[in-house]
């Protein structure tokens, strides 16, 4: 993707996924022939809108308005301040074109929609199926005194051609005006966000680092960024370079005074040099534009000066850039300044990061009722699931790693993913293991669930019992105790549209400590060669522990919100505690996913995923969470 479709994650954040979210209630549709009309609760009464707009309308002379579903920039996704043709309607998906005359609304959507609309509008709007919109003005019934309008900014100029062509016959002119008549009757039109509703703009993330420089003993004069969700961390911005990483070639050179970012410059787009360029005084706020191949060139002559000193994190540099700094000019730590202020999300990133893993959940719950449904049927295999599961998670802007779909033997190898070659079968006798995550405007996730359709053998049982339930590090202990083990690292950090591996949290022995507002996997798993694999994987946020005396000490809570496989849970195996922490996640998972499927009008899921979450154990048992959370002393104690 070039770097035109970079979006700046101002915008990106005002979005937050609720612009083609579906609102309905329980699949009901207005019936505007009944008498009084029946409307269900989603739809929105529109009558008074309708009704401004017309007089605005008629302030100009104009007889027909041409409300388009997208935005002046033709954007494929929407801010909620563009969403004109939804304020006018209430219908919010994503394809559509509204006209509205003096005495009629019309809604012209695709059939994917049609169900959507029914719910969404009030009986001031008809549903136009016709796909050909030259019919447009055909609906203008007191057209001929006036002209038909529509934003031109708005629309691609050859539609808007098209419809002057069409309009001719029936006598009518369409008329460009500059002025928008939907923002004139929209009086609490959302606003462009704030830089600062990301409570950290690039300007501020800079200072927080040079900060940093000035408080280190070792008094660097620059910091030296390699790894590209850094220089994408620092700018807020994302780019298309790397498959699943939202990431764009780049080095950025941060001195105390300067910046300078290295990218392919021809990428660069007016509106994102505004961006980059928009606080250029004091100077020391001025994005310096480089050419990505000149980051050698700059940082030589950079060395050539006297007293600097330059800060790099050592696992994120190449040789080429650290052998032109001398040792005396040269500061090392693990991870720079950047990726450990990084590390920590903010209070809107944490939000955000949350409501991601909600939607992703609706996927995952909607392809495990799948399977559940067809595997029986024996039509379905590795890649069809994975297929399905990528397809769910379509809101997203893809996946955020290759899905891992795999079936008995072929899921004791923790990485696999299938291929045309290998992708097994799906039946009823093997275990199955999907491991999947999106990239969503929002956040990254990263999910996996095992499941059995059938009959699972006791030792599939104790290995999911011994740390199904897998809060805190308890899994590898658990497994430890019976003496087996698992390949791999126990969980990575996640961020805000990063990259799914988001260092350095984790468990790692290099990872940094835990803080408070760090996200991170917890997947323990057990592999047993050609036979099966388990790993249960779930995101966790940071979070302080309310423990009876301690102070400084940090729990995890999930935001991944999908329930694991009942029929793989020996509960006889789990102690009480251990029991109620379950418990205590299903209901966290039934109210927050239970109000996403009832917004999303996801009947069939809702049931299934409250058949999934019924209590383990009776609701009298006293919740005793803190008590469970293993504590970890804070890293800023
Ligand atoms: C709408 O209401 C009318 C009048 O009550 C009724 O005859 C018709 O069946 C209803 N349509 C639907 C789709 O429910
Ligand atoms: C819609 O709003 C108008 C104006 O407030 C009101 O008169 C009308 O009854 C409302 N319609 C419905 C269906 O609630
Ligand atoms: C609208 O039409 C009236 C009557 O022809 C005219 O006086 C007025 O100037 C027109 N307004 C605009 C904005 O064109
Ligand atoms: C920003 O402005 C400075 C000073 O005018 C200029 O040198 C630099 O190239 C500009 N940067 C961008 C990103 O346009
Ligand atoms: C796998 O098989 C499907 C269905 O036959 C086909 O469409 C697809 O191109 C194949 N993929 C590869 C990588 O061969």
């Amino acid at each position: 993707m070039p770097f035109s479709d970079w979006l700046l994650v101002g915008t990106l954040l005002a979005l937050g996924g609720s612009w083609n979210v579906i609102r309905a209630d329980g699949g009901s549709e207005r019936n505007c022939s009944a008498i009084p009309p029946y409307l269900p609760s989603t739809v929105v009464n529109t009558t008074l809108r309708l009704q401004a707009l017309r007089e605005a309308m008629s302030s100009v002379n104009v007889s027909a308005y041409i409300i388009p579903g997208t935005d002046a920039h033709l954007s494929e996704y929407i801010a909620p301040r563009d969403a004109r043709m939804a304020f006018m309607t209430g219908f919010t998906g994503s394809a559509g074109t509204a006209v509205v005359t003096l005495n009629k609304a019309v809604l012209w959507t695709d059939s994917r929609y049609w169900v959507q609309a029914e719910r969404q509008m009030d009986c001031n709007w008809e549903l136009e199926k016709d796909v050909n919109a030259y019919s447009i003005c055909c609906v203008c019934d007191p057209c001929r005194m006036y002209h038909c309008i529509m934003v031109v900014l708005s629309n691609p100029i050859e539609t808007y051609e098209s419809y002057s062509y069409n309009l001719v016959p029936a006598k009518l002119m369409l008329k460009s005006i500059p002025d928008n008549l939907v923002d004139r009757v929209w009086t609490d039109r959302p606003l462009i966000p704030p830089d600062n509703l990301i409570q950290r703009t690039w300007q501020k993330k800079v200072e927080h680092i040079r900060i940093q420089m000035t408080d280190n003993p070792y008094k660097p004069t620059a910091v030296l960024l390699s790894a590209l969700d850094e220089t994408a961390w620092l700018f807020n911005l994302r780019g298309n370079d790397i498959p699943y990483n939202p990431f764009f070639y780049s080095y950025t050179l941060l001195t105390l005074n300067e910046i300078w970012l290295f990218v392919h410059k021809d990428r660069v787009t007016e509106d994102l040099k505004l961006y980059l360029n928009s606080t250029c005084f004091p100077l020391a706020h001025c994005v310096q534009l480089l050419e990505y191949e000149q980051v050698r060139v700059m940082l030589k002559d950079y060395m050539t000066t006297s007293g600097v000193k330059v800060w790099i994190g050592t696992e994120y540099t190449n040789y080429a850039l650290y052998e032109l700094i001398t040792p005396e000019k040269l500061l090392t730590s693990a991870y720079s300044p950047v990726l450990t202020t990084k590390a920590v999300k903010d209070e809107t990133e944490q939000r955000i990061l949350r409501d991601a893993h909600v939607r992703d959940a609706v996927a995952v719950i909607q392809l495990l009722m799948w399977l559940e449904k067809v595997v029986p049927e024996g039509k379905e295999t590795e890649m069809t699931a994975a297929y399905y599961v990528n397809d769910k998670q379509k809101d997203s802007r893809g996946p955020s790693f290759e899905t891992i779909s795999a079936s008995g033997p072929n899921a004791a190898l923790a990485h696999y993913s299938p291929s045309n070659a290998t992708s097994r079968k799906l039946t009823v006798d093997e275990m199955y293991l999907v491991d999947s995550g999106g990239q969503y405007l929002d956040g990254t996730t990263d999910i996996t669930r095992t499941v059995h359709w059938g009959i699972p053998t006791d030792m599939q049982k104790v290995q999911v019992a011994l740390w199904g339930v897998n809060m805190e590090m308890l899994g590898r202990r658990a497994l430890w105790e019976v003496g087996l083990n698992y390949g791999h690292g126990t969980g990575h950090g996640v961020g805000n549209y990063f990259g799914v591996h988001d260092w350095p949290v984790g468990f790692q022995g290099n990872n940094i400590p835990f803080r408070e507002g760090m996200f991170t996997s917890i997947e323990p798993g057990y592999y047993k060669e050609n036979d099966f694999g388990i790993r249960i994987e779930d995101v966790v946020v940071i979070v302080p522990a309310h423990t009876k005396y301690g102070h400084n000490y940090l729990t995890f809570e999930t935001v991944s919100l999908v329930p694991y496989d009942r029929k793989l849970i020996d509960t006889s195996l789990m102690s009480p505690q251990q029991l109620q922490w379950l418990d205590n996640y299903y209901l966290t998972i039934r109210e927050l996913m239970g109000a996403e499927l009832d917004r999303q009008g996801l009947t069939e899921e809702k049931t299934w995923m409250l058949k999934h979450t019924v209590p383990f154990q009776s609701a009298t048992a006293s919740a005793a969470v803190s008590s469970l959370t293993v504590s970890l002393r804070s890293a800023c104690a």
